[in-house]
């Protein structure tokens, strides 16, 4: 089997990781696409060696794909289906599979049905798979279904997360309001157009994941407030005390089946000293729970992201969630000794 040929769609924070660990498995890097960094090599953005360090950052992703024809795009440009769509979209038409870093399209056949479909059906069209993955994947959805898979009864299941702004790029900082003053914050808070929360996608994945099916969704948001001036590497600013530095959102999710779904997700500016969680509970028969003790977060995105690249070139046509995927699984070699 051949080198898989990938187009990096977003070279930022997680992109350049996410490139090393790919030529560290064998893929070949055929292109990138980004906005500021139009021009630069992948060796001056994302210090890759090699053949990809001569790669030049473009503008154009239909001229790239039209020219590199890639097996995949590895995109990690933003969160929300509002501003993935089109670009997920103009991949699959140049017959691409993409596997996105894409928080609401873990699982967005609920928060965004409509553009969800679209992308199922254009995918199937041109006889490619659309996935995202990511962290949430392997913490909030397959360690959380695997503990499911060994309860009698589920009462309930409450996670709750932290992760810190810092370990990422400027997109992230700027979707958790980092800089808010209070009153922008509620007024973020307040409208209609706030996008779907990480922890109620991946709900929903763990749901879907376990077979039960998604009644009711609610979330709560509180602002985290800076107690004193904090430095934000992820925006190279500081931040007056005061001011936001991220918030905690709750989500809960009912399912008809019964199980009561909860996350308590934090996402913000550590101070020094802080470090990122993981812990479930689960109630139920019998009472269970899991946690992490070390969790570098950044790191876990990207190889889960990596790990699930064969199993996107080998699925079937269409939107593909991580629930409808094979195990999440560790890859012992390069990627083109686990194609089908
Ligand atoms: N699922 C997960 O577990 C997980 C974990 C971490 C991050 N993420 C998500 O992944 C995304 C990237 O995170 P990051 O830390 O790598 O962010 P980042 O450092 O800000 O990088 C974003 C990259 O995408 C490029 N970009 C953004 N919008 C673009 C567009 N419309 N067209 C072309 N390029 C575009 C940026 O280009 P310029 O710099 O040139 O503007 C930059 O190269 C964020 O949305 C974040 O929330 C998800």
């Amino acid at each position: 089997m051949k080198k898989p040929t990938v187009v990096m769609f977003g070279v930022g924070a997680m992109g350049s990781i996410i490139a090393r660990m790919l030529l560290e498995r064998d893929a070949e890097i055929v292109g990138a696409v980004a906005r500021s960094t139009v021009g630069k090599t992948l060796g001056e953005v994302s210090s890759l060696e090699g053949d990809a360090a001569r790669v030049v950052v473009e503008a154009d992703a239909a001229e790239v794909l039209a020219r590199t024809k890639p097996d995949l795009v590895v995109m990690t440009i933003a969160s929300y289906m509002e501003d993935v769509k089109e670009p997920v979209l103009t991949c699959l038409r140049h017959g691409a599979n993409v596997i996105s870093l894409a928080e609401e399209n873990l699982y967005s056949w609920h928060t965004s049905p409509e553009d969800t479909a679209e992308i199922d059906r254009v995918a199937r069209e041109n006889g490619v798979t659309y996935t995202c993955s990511g962290h949430q994947d392997g913490y909030w959805v397959q360690l959380v279904a695997t503990l499911m898979g060994t309860a009698h009864r589920i009462d309930e299941v409450r996670g709750k997360a932290s992760w810190n702004v810092d370990d990422f790029g400027p997109e992230l900082a700027r979707d958790q309001q980092v800089g808010d003053t209070a009153e922008e914050f509620a007024a973020w808070l307040g409208t209609a157009e706030r996008p779907p929360t990480f922890g109620r996608n991946s709900l929903h994945a763990v749901a879907a994941a376990s077979g039960l099916t998604v009644e009711h969704s609610t979330t709560e948001t509180e602002p985290v407030f800076a107690t004193e001036d904090m430095r934000c590497a992820a925006l190279d600013t500081t931040v007056p005390a005061g001011r936001v530095i991220g918030f905690t959102d709750i989500d809960v999710v009912t399912t008809k089946e019964g199980p009561r779904l909860v996350l308590e997700m934090t996402g913000k500016v550590y101070s020094p000293g802080e470090a990122d969680s993981n812990a479930w509970v689960l109630k139920g028969e019998p009472d269970l729970d899991l946690e992490n003790q070390v969790l570098p977060t950044h790191l876990t995105t990207c190889a889960t992201l990596v790990n699930r690249v064969p199993q996107v070139l080998n699925a079937e046509p269409g939107y593909v969630t991580v629930a409808g995927l094979p195990r999440l699984q560790y890859m012992g070699g390069p990627i083109s000794s686990h194609l089908a």
